[in-house]
């Protein structure tokens, strides 16, 4: 039985006096691809950011390789990659450039080899490599972020909106080499709002609605998640 590598138990968290995660149980378990469903403002981002440390909980606690993140988050971080939800990176520098700075602020060491890799995998243009983020697509820039997160080689991924901004076909790169990722072990979170992309990436959906989760679905014996029950769960609660 593989083990628990993430966890959030009766976690808590409010803002002034709004409270957006209210006592949220969950867990993730070793090589599961999670993905937290739910429509804007739902809490997502802020579930995700109590894991990074970024969001604090107001009670309750979340876990990542059984380190409790008010606690341990320093040594959480170090077993994490995290892609944004709005991807920040230095537009007069290159690709290969931003991934070696952001690389180089980590403490990473890795190859132009390595590099050259990660950003074939996530098939951004050969030709793109070498010139100025401030020239990318949208979609361009989300590739490259997405190859500084892989390059982390962490055994836990955070991807919040992940194929927002790509176009079919990176999509399905994008759900190929996370699926690949999870058979070879990694742990991944992630938080969306898209539930044809969550059912097609998703090992398990939970539906985050007013605080809670409020449906937990997960693939049936033809290996899919019922995509027609969760649109249909979700669209219900879409008020
Ligand atoms: N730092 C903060 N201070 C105050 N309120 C916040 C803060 N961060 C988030 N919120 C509020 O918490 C709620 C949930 O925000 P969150 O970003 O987690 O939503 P989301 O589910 O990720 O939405 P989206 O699909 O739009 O990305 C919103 O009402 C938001 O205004
Ligand atoms: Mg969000």
């Amino acid at each position: 039985m593989p083990k628990d590598i993430l966890k959030a138990s009766s976690l808590t968290v409010s803002f002034a006096d709004h409270t957006v995660l209210d006592c949220v149980d969950f867990s993730v378990k070793q090589g599961e691809v999670f993905a937290l469903l739910g429509g804007n403002g739902a809490g997502k981002s802020t579930a995700l950011k109590t894991f990074l440390g970024t969001v604090s909980p107001t009670s309750g606690d979340a876990y990542v390789l059984d380190r409790s993140v008010k606690k341990d988050i320093n040594s959480i971080r170090k077993n994490i990659a995290y892609l944004p939800e709005s991807v920040t990176l230095y537009g007069h520098l290159s690709g290969i450039e931003n991934i070696e700075y952001f690389l180089s602020l980590g403490g990473i060491n890795r190859t132009e080899d390595d590099i050259k890799q990660a950003l074939n995998r996530v098939a951004l243009q050969v030709n793109a490599w070498h010139k100025p983020l401030s020239s990318y697509s949208k979609g361009m820039r989300q590739k490259t972020a997405i190859a500084l997160a892989l390059l982390r080689e962490a055994p836990v991924l955070f991807l919040d909106e992940p194929t927002s901004g790509l176009d079919p076909s990176a999509i399905d790169k994008f759900n190929q080499l996370v699926a690949s990722l999870s058979e070879q072990g990694t742990t991944v979170f992630m938080v969306t709002h898209d539930v044809y992309g969550a059912c097609q990436i998703a090992h398990r959906i939970g539906l985050l609605h007013k605080g809670g989760i409020v449906g937990m679905f997960e693939r049936g014996s033809n290996d899919t998640i019922d995509t027609e029950a969760v649109h249909t769960a979700f669209s219900m609660r879409d008020h």
